[in-house]
């Protein structure tokens, strides 16, 4: 049975759906918190998870925060971490010592638009599809290998909140399908790109549309 740790930093709508997922093989040891009041670590209680908060405020710099968080996720000996919705920027140090078992999910198609602001800056820039990336994490910001994507159309009267929550859609399905793909072993990085074993199966996700039965 693998090991999941999750870190959250607010509402949690994409731990749960990997938790809903109930992917064989995993299971979810761990949702951890940067804050203490987010909405996420209830859902995470109330479904048996074991739930930990590192609050970033109490400590003078990252270095120490990201050493208290690394001693609590290992307490759990995870083969996955995933942050979902963790809105921290993490040392090299940290992200080095997760190399290749740690993911993200990032609401743009990266490489457009790392960062903050994503949807608002796709409207701004009058891009025509938005989407969201799940990705390895690497030192530079948004920038690691890429798993999976969905894209969305964008509509000519779209604000932020509209396009952000035809996104959040595909968010809750391409994430727990990464996390599928990588306890199955089937993930592997080559030249600083993934490659999914399967692949007819990785590409329906790339767009909704393609979906085949
Ligand atoms: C998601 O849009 C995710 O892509 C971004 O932050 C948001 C988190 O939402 N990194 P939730 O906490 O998973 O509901």
């Amino acid at each position: 049975m693998k090991s999941i740790v999750i870190l959250i930093s607010g509402r949690g709508s994409n731990m749960e759906a990997i938790v809903r997922a109930a992917i064989p093989g995993a299971r979810v040891t761990a949702v951890i918190s940067n804050r203490p009041q987010a909405a996420g670590l209830r859902f995470a209680a109330d479904h048996g998870i074991a739930t930990e908060v590192v609050d970033h405020t109490a400590f003078d710099d990252r270095e120490g925060f990201d050493a208290a968080l690394a001693e609590t996720i290992d307490r759990h000996a995870p083969d996955l971490v995933v942050l979902a919705g963790f809105m921290r920027v993490l040392t090299a140090g940290f992200v080095r010592h997760y190399e290749g078992r740690m993911i993200n999910i990032h609401p743009s198609l990266l490489p457009a638009f790392t960062g903050l602001h994503t949807h608002q800056r796709a409207i701004d820039a009058g891009a025509r599809v938005a989407g969201t990336t799940v990705h390895f994490v690497t030192a530079e910001l948004d920038c690691g290998p890429i798993i999976v994507q969905a894209c969305v159309p964008v509509q000519p009267d779209d604000d932020a909140d509209a396009l952000a929550t035809r996104v959040l859609v595909q968010e809750h399905r391409i994430f727990p399908q990464a996390v599928r793909w990588i306890v199955e072993e089937r993930v592997r990085i080559e030249d600083g790109r993934v490659v999914v074993s399967a692949a007819p199966a990785a590409a329906a996700l790339i767009n909704p549309a393609l979906d085949v039965a």
